[in-house]
This record gives C-alpha cells, sequence and structure tokens, in this order.
C-alpha cells in the first residue's frame, strides 16, 4: 500500500513540470567570413554549411605559423564566423517566458532573434542569458535566430581558446511568473554530524501586469533519492521581481566529499494563484571546509592536502568545442592518478565541467581572469576590462556559487597589477562584487610577488586566501611574511616533456627533443642525468622538489601542477613547428607522461610499480632505468634475470635508478615490502611492428550525437609489445552508428589536421576519438596501415 502511494506522488510529482530545457544545439547553419545582412530572417543562408553545437572552427583549419594568433594561439586560424537556426515554438507557449542561454561564444558573440537585436558578449568565457519573450513568434511562423562572432582581432590570448559557439545553448520556457535565470542559491551554514542547516535562497520574477499571490514549495531529496525535508513558503508578488528564503534541517547529512562527492537536490515548484508556473532542480551539497593559517585545508573536519592541476579548456584534438564526456574523460584520467583538485586556469569552465566536479568528487579553483585592465596581449580582454568586468564577475558567481565542489573564487592570474597600486582598487572592487553574491567562499588571485611589501593585491586587503604561482623556493618565508593568512600553490612546476620520448646520460639530447630539432632550453650544460625529473621551463621547478616543499609545510593548503594535460597553444621552449604545450603530465591524447605515476605512486592509494623507459636501444649503451613505486619498501630489477640490484627511495626521491648497460630481453622490477612481493612489472623489448592494435574506453555508448569513444591505438610487434617509436601512418574507416570525431598522437609539433581520417603513430601510440550518431546500432572500426596487419573493434550504440 505504501509502496503504491509512493510511487503514485513520485509520478504525479514527475508531471508537474512546467519549465522546459531544451538543449538547443542541433540544426546550426554556419559560415565562415563576414556576411552582410546575416542577422535579417530573410537572408539566404542556403549554401551555409549544417552543423550540431559546440562548434569550434578553428580547431578545422590548418597549422600555420603564419596566423596571426601565433604558436602561443596553436596556429590555428581565427577570424570571423556567423551562425543561423530556425525555429518553431508551440502556440502554448504563447503564455510563456522564454530565454536563451549561451554556454560560451568565442569571442564577441553577438545575437539578433529575428532583426531585432539581442546584445553582445565580448568575453568569451562568460555563459549568458537573453530574454526573447518580447521577440518570438508562435504557432507557424518560424523564428530565425543570428549570432555573429568575431574572433580576428589577434593576438587575443596567451593559449588557444577556439572560436565559435563552442560550449551549448539552450533554449528554456517556464511561466511568466518565474525563478530567474540562475535564480538559486543554497548554502549550508551549520553542518554538524547529526544535522545541516541549509537555506536556499529563490529570486523570482514577475512578467504579468498584475500582482500574483505565490506559493514557493521546497522538498530536498537525499542522494539516494528520499525526501528528507520540505518547505512552503507564501508570499504576495507586487513588484516586478522578489526573494524568497527557506531554510530546511537536514538530519544525519551525508556529507559531500572528494571520496564521496554526495549530492542532495532542491526541487523548488513555483504557484502562482495555486498554478504551477515554473519549477527548478538545484543540485548541491552540504559540506564545510578551512583553509587555515597553520593547519592548511580540511574539509568536513579532516586535513586533506590539495593535491590539484591546472586545467586549460581545450579538449586536445576536440579543440575547445566543450564535449561532456571528453572532460569526463580528463577527469577520470587525474581521479587515477589520485588528482583532487582542479583550477580552471585562468578563466571560468563549462558549467557541466563543474558539474561533472560535483559528482566526481573534485575541489575547484573557479577563475575567471588572466588580465585585468592592464594587457598581456594586445588585443586580450585587457580592452573590454572598463566596460565588462562587472557584469562578466557578477554572472559568473550566480552560475556557479551552488556547485560544491567550487572552494574557491579567483579574481585573476598572474595580474599586472600586483605591481602598482592599481592593484589595490581593482582587487577590492572585484573581491566586494564576488562577496555581494556569496561570501560562504574565499576569495583569492594567483600571485607571483612573494615579497608582501611589493604585492599590491595583496596589500588590497581583499584576499581571504594567498595563491602563489612558482617560486617554491620562497614558501617557508611564508608565515613570516604572512602572518595569519592561508596559503595555497596555485601554480607550479612548468615540468616540459613529450610522451615516450627520454633523454639519456649518454647522449643527451638525441632522443628528445631532437624529435623536432629544436634545441632545449633549460637543460643544463654539464647535464648527464636522465631528463625524467630534470627539465622545466626556468621560473617552474621539478615535479619531486615542488611536491616535496608543499608536503613539508603543514600550513601550504596545497598545490596545482601546472598542467594536468598538455593543451594547445604555448609550446614553450620551442618555436614552430611546435604548437601545443609540453607542460602536461598526461598528453594531449590523454596518454600518461611518466610523471602521471610518480603522482600516483605519492597521492592515490593504488599500488604502483611504474618502470620506465621502453626497452630498445643500441647495444652497449648506458640507459638509465627508473621506477616510481608506493606501498613497498624497496624494489629489485633484473635484466635478463640477472639482478641488478636492489635499491630503495630515500626521503624526498622521486623514485629509484638503476644505470645500465643496454641488452635486449626483459626488464623486470619486484617491489618488495618486508621481502614479500607487493608487484612486478616487466618491459621487453619490442621486435618489428607487425600489426595494429586497437582499445576503446568504452565499449557501451549513447545514441544521440553526443557521447563519445577514446580509441587507444598501438603499433605493436609480432608479441603485442609497443613499438617504442614506431611512426606509421594508421588510417581509420568508421561505419555505422559513428563517425570519426578527431585524430592525435599527442605529438605537440604534429602538422597533420585532427580531423583526417588517420595520422601518423607518435613514439608508438595515436588517439582515434569516435563520436555516435543520432541512431542506435553498431560502430565498426578498421584501422590500416602499409605493412602492418589491420585491427578492427565494435562498439554499441544504444538509445
Ligand atoms: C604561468 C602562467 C600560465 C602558463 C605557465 C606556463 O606563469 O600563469 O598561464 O603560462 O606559466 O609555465
Amino acid at each position: 500500500m505504501w509502496l503504491i502511494l509512493v510511487i503514485l506522488l513520485s509520478c504525479s510529482r514527475e508531471r508537474e513540470r512546467v519549465r522546459e530545457t531544451q538543449l538547443f544545439t542541433a540544426e546550426w547553419k554556419f559560415a565562415s567570413g563576414d556576411h552582410a545582412g546575416a542577422e535579417e530572417p530573410g537572408y539566404d543562408d542556403g549554401a551555409w554549411r549544417v552543423l550540431t553545437l559546440p562548434h569550434d572552427w578553428s580547431i578545422e583549419g590548418k597549422f600555420s605559423p603564419d596566423h596571426p594568433a601565433g604558436t602561443a594561439g596553436g596556429a590555428l586560424p581565427a577570424g570571423v564566423g556567423w551562425y543561423r537556426k530556425t525555429f518553431r515554438l508551440g502556440d502554448p507557449d504563447r503564455r510563456k517566458q522564454v530565454y536563451l542561454e549561451f554556454g560560451g561564444i568565442y569571442r564577441n558573440g553577438e545575437v539578433w532573434i529575428n532583426g531585432h537585436y539581442l546584445g553582445k558578449r565580448p568575453y568569451g568565457y562568460s555563459s549568458f542569458v537573453f530574454d526573447i519573450s518580447e521577440h518570438v513568434r508562435f504557432g507557424e511562423e518560424s523564428n530565425t535566430l543570428a549570432v555573429k562572432v568575431d574572433n580576428s582581432l589577434q593576438p587575443g590570448s596567451r593559449w588557444y581558446t577556439g572560436s565559435g559557439i563552442y560550449r551549448d545553448v539552450w533554449l528554456i520556457t517556464t511561466g511568466k511568473i518565474h525563478i530567474a535565470p540562475w535564480g538559486t542559491y543554497v548554502t549550508t551554514p551549520d553542518v554538524k554530524p547529526d544535522h545541516a542547516g541549509v537555506v536556499l535562497e529563490v529570486t523570482l520574477l514577475n512578467r504579468e501586469e498584475r500582482p500574483e499571490s505565490l506559493r514557493i514549495n521546497t522538498e530536498i531529496t537525499a542522494p539516494d533519492g528520499r525526501v528528507v525535508a520540505a518547505v512552503t513558503s507564501t508570499m504576495a508578488m507586487k513588484e516586478t521581481s522578489g526573494i524568497v528564503r527557506q531554510t530546511f534541517d537536514i538530519r544525519d547529512p551525508q556529507l559531500w566529499s572528494v571520496e564521496t562527492p554526495q549530492l542532495y537536490r532542491a526541487k523548488t515548484l513555483l504557484y502562482a494563484d495555486g498554478e504551477l508556473t515554473d519549477d527548478v532542480d538545484t543540485p548541491f551539497g552540504i559540506r564545510y571546509y578551512e583553509f587555515h593559517a597553520t593547519r592548511g585545508f580540511s574539509l568536513n573536519g579532516n586535513p586533506l592536502k590539495i593535491k590539484g592541476v591546472n586545467l586549460h579548456h581545450d579538449l586536445g584534438a576536440l579543440g575547445s568545442a566543450f564535449h561532456r564526456r571528453a572532460a569526463e574523460r580528463q577527469l577520470e584520467i587525474l581521479k587515477g592518478m589520485g588528482c583532487n583538485a582542479i583550477r580552471t586556469a585562468h578563466n571560468p569552465p563549462a558549467s557541466e565541467f563543474l558539474e561533472l566536479c560535483d559528482r566526481m568528487g573534485f575541489l575547484v579553483v573557479n577563475e575567471i581572469f588572466d588580465m585585468w585592465a592592464k594587457k598581456k596581449n594586445k588585443y586580450d580582454y585587457a580592452m573590454h576590462w572598463e566596460e565588462w568586468h562587472e557584469r562578466d564577475l557578477l554572472d559568473w558567481v550566480r552560475r556557479d556559487r551552488n556547485h560544491p565542489s567550487v572552494i574557491a573564487w579567483s579574481i585573476g592570474n598572474e595580474i599586472r597589477e600586483q605591481f602598482d597600486s592599481t592593484g589595490l582598487v581593482i582587487a577590492r572592487e572585484l573581491a566586494g562584487l564576488v562577496k555581494s553574491l556569496d561570501t560562504t567562499r574565499p576569495v583569492t588571485c594567483a600571485l607571483t610577488e612573494q615579497d608582501p611589501a611589493k604585492n599590491f593585491i595583496f596589500q588590497s586587503g581583499a584576499l581571504d586566501l594567498i595563491s602563489f604561482n612558482y617560486k617554491h623556493t620562497q614558501y617557508p618565508d611564508f608565515p613570516g611574511n604572512y602572518p595569519g593568512k592561508p596559503m595555497v600553490a596555485s601554480e607550479n612546476v612548468s615540468a616540459i616533456a613529450t610522451r615516450g620520448s627520454y633523454l639519456m646520460p649518454s647522449d643527451s639530447i638525441r632522443v628528445w627533443p631532437a624529435a623536432h630539432g629544436a634545441p632545449l632550453e633549460g637543460v643544463p650544460s654539464d647535464f648527464t642525468g636522465s631528463a625524467y625529473d630534470n627539465v622545466h621551463a626556468y621560473w617552474g621547478a621539478t615535479h619531486r622538489e615542488t611536491w616535496n616543499t608543499v608536503a613539508n609545510y603543514d600550513f601550504i593548503a596545497g598545490m596545482f601542477v601546472w598542467s594536468g594535460f598538455d593543451y594547445l597553444g604555448e609550446p614553450y621552449p620551442f618555436p614552430w613547428p611546435a604548437r601545443s604545450s609540453y607542460f602536461g603530465v598526461v598528453d594531449l591524447c590523454g596518454f600518461p607522461k611518466d610523471s602521471y605515476y610518480f603522482y600516483q605512486s605519492l597521492w592515490s592509494d593504488i599500488p604502483v610499480l611504474h618502470l620506465f623507459p621502453p626497452w630498445n636501444w643500441q647495444e652497449g649503451e648506458t640507459v638509465d632505468v627508473w621506477a616510481y613505486y608506493n606501498q613497498a619498501d624497496s624494489v629489485e630489477l633484473f635484466l635478463n634475470g640477472v639482478s641488478q640490484g636492489t635499491r630503495a627511495k630515500e626521503s624526498g626521491q622521486a623514485g629509484v635508478m638503476w644505470r645500465v648497460t643496454y641488452e635486449p630481453g626483459t626488464l623486470r622490477a619486484v617491489s618488495l615490502k618486508n621481502g614479500i612481493t607487493v608487484l612486478e612489472k616487466e618491459v621487453h623489448s619490442a621486435g618489428k611492428a607487425v600489426r595494429i592494435e586497437m582499445e576503446a574506453d568504452r565499449q557501451h555508448l549513447l545514441a544521440g550525437g553526443r557521447d563519445l569513444a577514446f580509441v587507444k591505438v598501438k603499433i605493436t610487434d609480432a608479441r603485442g609489445i609497443t613499438v617504442p617509436d614506431a611512426a606509421n601512418r594508421v588510417n581509420f574507416e568508421v561505419k555505422g552508428a559513428g563517425s570519426v570525431a578527431a585524430v592525435d598522437n599527442g605529438y605537440p609539433a604534429g602538422l597533420e589536421s585532427f580531423r583526417g581520417n588517420g595520422i601518423k603513430a607518435f613514439n608508438g601510440l595515436c588517439l582515434l576519438v569516435v563520436r555516435t550518431g543520432q541512431e542506435a546500432g553498431s560502430i565498426h572500426v578498421t584501422a590500416h596501415a602499409e605493412g602492418l596487419s589491420p585491427a578492427s573493434l565494435e562498439l554499441d550504440v544504444k538509445k
């Protein structure tokens, strides 16, 4: 009986929906270049290309050193482009309020509906909403939406931005009396083990001509779906807007943490004179945390070192077009390394990225600007600063303040105003704006100047949390210089490495970076050791050295490695043809570099024994063999069965190393704890390349055109061992319920298009990204390369 009642209740709840949020990404038309009159509904776009958003036209282009964005911008084109879309709204929608939400347009998005100019948004990373109710037609008549994107002024950024409507768009319809866009705000001011006080603030808008009497019902559901609290409020709404505040008491709250990212949900229903006119779901987490001046960071009362990485917004070969699955995969890979935090360098991410962090358990330092009024590039955001920074900042906080993952607002990165008194004024203004919308999170700013007497942003007194980039050797002075202030290392390391390439003691620069013949700055002239943990930008430091410092001091809340993944642009220190970064712990394809396992051995609970490099060298050559390991007290290495000795890490060492004279065969490492084997790992010399092997990250995909499979492609010998320097060109054929979305090999100086049907392997590997189509079915993938046996695989696509 009870069960039936519960089911009936939940069915009736499901039916109680007025708000419709429709993904508005299909059937757009696109043309590059400027097109006079394209905002007019009657404009003939018959010859334009039909595509599905999100879309980044830069990534479709050819690499060239002549593109005005330069290699810092990925050596890809920018320019101007137009998008158009026609759509109908049903007659019943006449009584509705209609909004359009853009996740992000890079850059200078200008929007028209039926020829009416809705406005412009210069900052390419801001999400924004237009109320189009007054300008849309209902019933038989169609509507025309036109968007101009202008990313032509270059250089406009220090990294690759992409160009176009590169995030999702939504069409939202609600009742005339409704909850404002981003109009709910949840806080958890009082969290105790046995109960939590939750406050929900709802901003209401009345677009009727008359006052209304309103009822607002909110139910809170626990992570398991049970309703655990409910509040009904009433109000007479005489004005066009109002705020209602509801408080809830949740017993035995299940706290959100990085290990148990449990989400509650506030379901708000709005009734005007008894009629349901809007409903909004607000996911949230119950958690509390502290940045402490001596104890560092704690979450829910438990000390937690922040083990973070910086991420730029691009998704490698997919460009900046936001694909939820690609971002989810990045986070899965980082989770596997033991990473628990992301800094969104240096701009607001897609809102779905924060949803993923909420769901997967990542802490986020949400950053908004790379510059304020003083520019870093001729045409960067500084040119819009005066007019737009307030609006961009307020929209950023409004959009993101319900995410439990977000633990700090960073108002800037390496801002030039830290060096002069304008920093005092602007920092106070920005922090004040943040605080006008959210006082539950600290305001920070990533600084480089660690001398408080010289740092005006610090002197503004506006920062609750001090963030420093690099210069870890000065961290021990922090408590003396900044008494009583909490601190986090917002950016560190900037190590330079290419996946699968190694420097050897005997021949320094033979294998890497000779890959494209460029000189390697930063390698000391007396360099004799292996380069695995030694090469970094001059402002950075090794992974090992940085982590040792951060781990050593409790007052340091944690660190963010620059960078989690390689990203497009900023190929420091290499000139063209290098066009993407070398800083990642993971390459552009998502293939880990060796440093990934260094962190995994220190940051994760996973038993690790990572043995490298691959075992194909010149007979008689001296090779440094390394092992990163944990959960063991030593490692013994064998070459072709002969022990090369047992090594134990000394405190602060990254791993253990053996200098070995090369002979082909098998390296075997055994990690031991109290003499008992923990893990064994073998690396075999590869023979001749004979075949291709493919491995998809997921076998079952969803139809609908938005799901992706990432297929790792290996060139192997007859025994299935990856040939470490294989560079065969692999051609793909994808048939059935999917198509090729992108190809890549992780080589930062590669000039083959990401949009081809094939690519050369780089150091034995390449990547194929497959996108599902609208329909269910199977996807058949085949890979061919001259002189190698082909490979094939099949993926299922379900509705
Ligand atoms: C930092 C900067 C980052 C990136 C990095 C490369 O100084 O904040 O955006 O440029 O250097 O090492």
